[in-house]
């Protein structure tokens, strides 16, 4: 089986002669039998830590749970910086983000919850912040300021939660390159291990940010023309 890997904007080609079944210990093979420089990310080898994700064919996943393919096509995430080979740099990305939204509890009440309300809770908590939604974003090739799929969905998790008394601050700090900003693509939804909808939390943000007195702001810029004729009935 041979793959390809993107290596310094170069492709390299990988003959692998011993049976593999995840990319990943495709990836510890190449590492140990073929060319110990090649780097990429691991942690957990069994798709909780968010470690691993890469692309193949296009398409964003955790090499450690995704089987791998003759003439597969591996390259690092998009729109993160490349430490080597397949490793970026998460880190950054993930600390600019979270901390432009808030996404967290502002400030806390004690409510009780009963076992609906932490299973709401608990979806968007599942985040393994493994940056496959931000690279499949298509909105940062045009807005490196964008605050990102994981980040929303988690102001969104936080908007929600009974014990959240200040809504408000979490809703305004989504206004400006957040939740107006998304095309709605859906991109984020499709490649999400851990099978979070960013897309539809997204939606559920601007409901609540219409009911905190917000809107769409390319929607009221919007020039319709003409004024308002008088005579108009
Ligand atoms: S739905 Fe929005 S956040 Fe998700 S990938 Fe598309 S533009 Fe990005
Ligand atoms: S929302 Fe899904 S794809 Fe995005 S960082 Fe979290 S686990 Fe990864
Ligand atoms: S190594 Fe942890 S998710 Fe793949």
């Amino acid at each position: 089986m041979k793959i390809e890997i993107k290596r310094d904007n170069k492709t390299q080609l990988f003959d692998i002669t011993t049976k593999v079944t995840t990319l990943l210990s495709a990836l510890y093979y190449i590492k140990e039998h073929i060319d110990s420089s090649l780097t990429f990310g691991s942690g957990c080898r069994s798709g909780v830590c968010g470690a691993c994700a890469v692309i193949v064919n296009g398409k964003e996943v955790l090499a450690c749970s995704t089987p791998v393919n003759d003439k597969d096509k591996i390259e690092p995430l998009r729109y993160h910086k490349v430490q080597r080979d397949l490793l970026v740099d998460r880190c950054s990305n993930i600390t600019k983000s979270l901390k432009q939204t808030n996404a967290h509890l502002q400030s806390y009440k004690p409510t009780p919850l009963d076992s609906k309300d932490e299973e709401l809770n608990q979806i968007q908590s599942d985040c393994i912040l493994c940056s496959s939604c931000y690279s499949a974003c298509p909105v940062f090739a045009v807005n490196g300021d964008f605050a990102g799929p994981y980040a929303l969905t988690r102001v969104y998790r936080y908007a929600i939660d009974k014990r959240e008394s200040k809504k408000g601050t979490l809703i305004s700090s989504v206004q400006q390159n957040g939740v107006w900003d998304c095309t709605l693509c859906g991109e984020c939804t499709l490649v999400c291990p851990q099978g979070i909808d960013p897309k539809s939390d997204i939606l559920q943000l601007r409901s609540l940010s219409i009911g905190e007195g917000y809107s769409d702001p390319t929607f009221v810029s919007m020039d319709f023309g003409g004024g308002f004729d008088s005579n108009w009935q």
